[in-house]
């Protein structure tokens, strides 16, 4: 089915350099990008959009690392955009993220990890929304 998933690029691959490589990876996988803004995230929004994670042991660190330099966020849209873009990513952990994913090439552990991805669509369309209005997204017919 054609979907819409909410990513982030984190500090770490902002600080390595790497959005145009991360920005090919999705082209080249056939998502289309239809919104994408760069942010510096304040705690409150950090805070809000990990609010599922918040009584984890590693909320604490997992805000301060987001919040730690600017990030970009952005709407993939594609045929099964949210799985095609968790393949793209590769696991959470990069230990055990499988060669050539973005997580095994970019990332240093589970905690700087260089992108987050939607894990279903019910998820996407609440972290869509947190980041994004109706008249930022631009749908592609073409
Ligand atoms: P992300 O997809 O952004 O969602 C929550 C983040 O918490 C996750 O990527 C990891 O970077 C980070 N994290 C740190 N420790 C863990 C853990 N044990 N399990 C899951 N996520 C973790």
């Amino acid at each position: 089915a054609l979907e819409r998933t909410f990513s982030i690029i984190k500090p770490d691959a902002v600080a390595k350099n790497v959005i145009g490589a991360i920005y090919n990876r999705f082209e080249s996988a056939g998502l289309r990008i239809v919104a994408s803004k760069m942010l510096h995230l304040s705690k409150e929004q950090a805070e809000g959009f990990y609010a599922e994670h918040s009584e984890r042991p590693f909320f604490g660190a997992l805000v301060e690392f987001m919040t730690s330099g600017p990030v970009m966020v952005q709407v993939l849209e594609g045929e099964n955009a949210v799985l095609k873009n968790r393949e793209i990513m590769g696991a959470t952990n990069p230990a055990e993220a499988l060669a050539g994913t973005l997580r095994a090439d970019y990332a240093a552990s589970i905690d700087e990890n260089a992108c987050h991805g939607s894990d279903a669509p019910e998820s996407a369309a609440r972290e869509i929304a947190y980041f994004f209005s109706d008249e930022e997204i631009c749908p592609r017919t073409r």
